[in-house]
This record gives structure tokens, sequence and C-alpha cells, in this order.
């Protein structure tokens, strides 16, 4: 019988169980440790990027190849048919018989489920405006067990743009599968959606929120630093908050000594290079990550028994 993520699409985190979420970060670590060159052999990927990427578009595509896999795909819709005035819909309907499974990025919420409606293959959804970014989020809890040896039992910082950022909306509600503790560090208008808030209650996860970075650094395994959303904010908005939050290596010197610092990356000015060269920076191994995990999504939705 097929394993049960074989054909899924993958839309929100809230869509896979915790066996589910176990079986995709196994795979990974046995993909980063033998690497598999065939489990792509005759796949097609389509990366239908209509928003700009450097790690997720990258990393599927090189996890793609590295798996023997072929890829599609744009990085605009400037040269697509959409300037004809085709809808999204149709425009997805069409690659889903180019391709074995698509990749979709778009800066609208609910694009990504609308194309898993109108293709016949799976969809990864890579980031549906300030929605979710799954695949993002399974990187984000491979990159913790990798660096903490344990899920279980983490107490996590996630600062920043709670608010807007996707990459906290899907981490969220991920870690809620295992026993950790949060605390939500933001300025008053970028704090984390209730509705994020209500479902971490409602399912007895423990959060705090927190207005200064100082508070919570002693207390935490994990910072998980975000950008503000410099595209989804209003220009005041925007001025109001930047810079409100600038995590240094001198900060850090209250934490403890297991403490990571991870980000989903892009940078901009939330997180000094100073932090770079400290033993507390694990970010640029997270974006490394992202090929194994991702290589562990395409190849368990692709191939019907799991290796
Ligand atoms: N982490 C992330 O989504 O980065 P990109 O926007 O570069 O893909």
């Amino acid at each position: 019988m097929a394993h049960s993520l074989y054909q899924r699409d993958l839309i929100s985190i809230n869509d896979l169980s915790l066996e589910q979420v176990k079986t995709i970060l196994e795979t990974a670590k046995k993909l980063k440790q033998k690497p598999d060159t065939q489990a792509l052999q005759n796949k097609i990927i389509a990366n239908c990027f209509f928003e700009p990427s450097t790690r997720t578009r990258l990393s599927f595509e090189s996890a793609a190849l590295r798996l023997g896999g072929k890829v599609t795909g744009f990085t605009s819709d400037g040269d697509l048919s959409i300037q004809k005035g085709e809808t999204l819909r149709d425009t997805i309907r069409v690659i889903s018989d180019y391709a074995d499974l698509l990749v979709i990025r778009h800066p609208r919420e609910g694009a990504a489920r609308l194309a898993a409606e109108a293709s016949d293959k799976p969809v990864i959804n890579a980031g549906d405006g300030a929605n979710q970014h799954p695949s993002q989020a399974l990187v984000d809890l491979f990159t913790m067990e990798e660096c903490q040896n344990k899920l279980n039992g983490l107490s996590i910082a996630l600062v920043g743009d709670l608010k807007y950022g996707r990459t906290i909306h899907s981490l969220t509600q991920a870690c809620m599968l295992f026993d950790m503790r949060f605390y939500f560090v933001s300025p008053e208008g970028l704090t984390l959606p209730d509705a994020i808030a209500d479902h971490l209650k409602k399912n007895g996860v423990r959060f705090s929120f927190h207005q200064t970075l100082e508070e919570v650094i002693p207390k935490v395994d994990i910072i998980y630093l975000t950008r503000l959303q410099k595209e989804r904010l209003d220009e005041a908005e925007y001025q109001l908050v930047k810079n409100k939050y600038t995590l240094t290596a001198g900060l850090l010197s209250q934490a403890k000594s297991n403490l990571k610092v991870l980000h989903p990356l892009p940078r901009v000015d939330e997180m000094d290079t100073s932090i770079d060269k400290t033993p507390f920076a694990y970010y640029f191994q997270q974006a490394a990550n992202g090929v194994f995990v991702r290589q562990a999504l395409l190849t368990l939705l692709l191939n019907e028994k799991s290796s």
C-alpha cells in the first residue's frame, strides 16, 4: 500500500499529522547522511514563482536535480500568458500536464489552495502572501532537532513581524505537534494573529507575549528571528517599527550556552552580522538544510514506497 504522503498536496502545515512530520524529518536525515541520486528519475518539477525567492526556489531546484529529476518554471509572471489575461487557475491547470509536481509561491493568500484545486498533480505551497510557508516550517523543525538533539521540551522565542510572517504562522502551528514553550516578541502592531493565538490556547500550548528581546534571551534554547515584511506594511507602519529589534552579539551575553539563533532569511536590519562568528549562529546551516528537507518532500510525494 502507498504511504500517506504519496501524491498529496502540501498547502498548510496543518495538513500534516505528527506521524507524517516525523516521516519527513527522518527521510531528510537519511538523505543528508546518504544521498540518493535516483529517486526523481524521469520526474519534472515545475517551480512556479510569482514572488521573489532565493532559498526556497533554489533549494527546491537543487533538491530535484540532486535526486536525478528535472526542473522547469518561472520566477515572475512577466513572461506568462497571465499578461494576456489568462487566469491563475488555467495557468496552473495547463502546467500540471507538463510536470509531475508543482511548487508555487504567490503574493496572494489562498493562491496555493486554488492552484491545488486546479492541478491534477501534487502542489507544494512555497509561500502564499502572509498566510503559510509549510516547507520552511519543516526545515525549521529539522534544524531545531539537529542543533538541540530534541524537539520536545524546547523553549523558543519567535521575534519580529509575527502578524504578516508566514514562516511564523506555519512554524508555530508545526510546533504545536510537540511539547514546546513559546515567547512571542514583536512591536505592538505586529503581534501574532488572534486566530493562531486562540488555536495555540485551545491546544494547551504555553506561550506569553513580550516587547523586549532582553527579557526572554536568558530563558530560551532557540531565538527565531524574522524580517519585517516591508512589502506587506504601509510606509507609516514600517517607519514606526523598523529597527525596533536588532539582535547583536552583545545582547547574547545572557544567553544559555546551548542557544542557537535561527532565521528563515533574508535578513535586513534585525540581525547584526556580529552574530555570524558566534557559536549561537545556526541560520546558514538552516538554509543549507532546505535542500535535504525538500528532497524528502519531493521523494515522499512522488514515490509510492518510502525508503
Ligand atoms: N526563507 C525563505 O522563504 O527565503 P526566500 O524568500 O529567499 O525563498
